[in-house]
């Protein structure tokens, strides 16, 4: 199995780094910035003595060595400042992505790809129109990586994505919508838990000053790739295309699925209650009225 990872930044190497060291698959790492893949393959693969992986990793600035790979985590694009929103990307990222979408559909026949680009629902709903591919094999990330962000700051009280039944839906921006099936917390502790899961991805840009949090995004990629690529079915929220699932159609937005080597192999029904499905529906609203603007439907 053979994944590229284009955009050798701070959350494309730390992808491209999980894996090899892991020996998932093999990579190929891309960036338009001379020099930059290259030497952060190199460097990748020399650790892979320590973790005595053989997983193979090469570094490229041609967009058309992605020929042929199984699976693409597009992780291109302008990171946040401090004080920016995830929409403020909006324009100049999709400008990128939309020639990256090209590049893929000449060269790949029918890979699944992972988005991490923000604005993350809107960039993978252009990535699926724009490569036309089936859109069970689009997928954005974001649910994992704030599911994650909650349990960890609910830690002492909840410790795993996989049995906790708390998760975050809808859209990867301040109208996300978190879920608490877990009877473990107070309603108090819950509003206080989710309000900092919307508000982590900009405290941790609030810190870091220039570029924004890859630890985490580039484990929440790697959970997501390694279900897919050992077919493994896991439960998860994604950013998918909604065909009428929770009543609506045509858009990109955070929900629980499975994904397996097909990529995204069922949409599961959380069952809402009335407020959380208001909050799903604001959630919806604001994806949009971007998707408007960008004119890409
Ligand atoms: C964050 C970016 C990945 O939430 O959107 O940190």
């Amino acid at each position: 199995m053979k994944v590229a990872v284009i955009g050798a930044g701070n959350v494309g190497a730390m992808v491209a780094g999980r894996i090899v060291d892991s020996g998932l698959a093999d990579v190929i790492l891309l960036d338009i910035v001379p020099g930059l893949a290259k030497g952060k393959a190199l460097d990748i693969s020399d650790a892979r003595p320590v973790f005595s992986s053989t997983a193979e990793i090469a570094g490229s600035e041609d967009i058309n060595d992605i020929r042929g790979v199984d699976v693409v985590v597009i992780t291109a694009g302008l990171a946040r400042k401090p004080g920016m929103s995830r929409s403020d990307l909006l324009a100049r990222n999709a400008v990128v992505l939309k020639g990256i979408s090209s590049s893929i559909k000449k060269h790949c026949i029918s890979p699944i790809i992972i988005v991490v680009t923000n604005p993350l629902d809107v960039m993978t709903y252009l990535v699926m129109k724009t490569t036309g591919f089936d859109h069970r094999r689009v997928i954005g990330m974001a649910g994992v990586l704030d599911t994650a962000r909650f349990i960890n700051i609910a830690s002492g009280v909840l410790s795993s994505l996989e049995g906790d039944n708390v998760f975050m839906m809808g859209s990867h921006g301040d109208s996300m919508v978190a879920i608490d099936r877990s009877k473990k917390l107070s309603g108090k502790d819950f509003k206080e838990f989710s309000d900092r899961t919307r508000g982590r991805g900009a405290e941790i840009v609030s810190y870091l000053k220039s570029g924004s949090a890859y630890f985490a995004p580039s484990a929440a990629v790697f959970y997501m790739l390694k279900s897919i690529l050992k077919d493994e079915k896991k439960k998860m929220c994604c950013s998918v295309y909604l065909d009428g699932e929770y009543g609506e159609k045509d858009i990109y937005i955070g929900v629980p699925v499975v994904l397996g080597v097909s990529g995204v192999e069922g949409i599961v029904e959380a069952g809402l209650t009335p407020e959380e499905k208001a909050a799903f529906k604001r959630s919806t609203q604001g994806i949009r009225s971007v998707i408007d603007s960008l004119k890409i439907s």
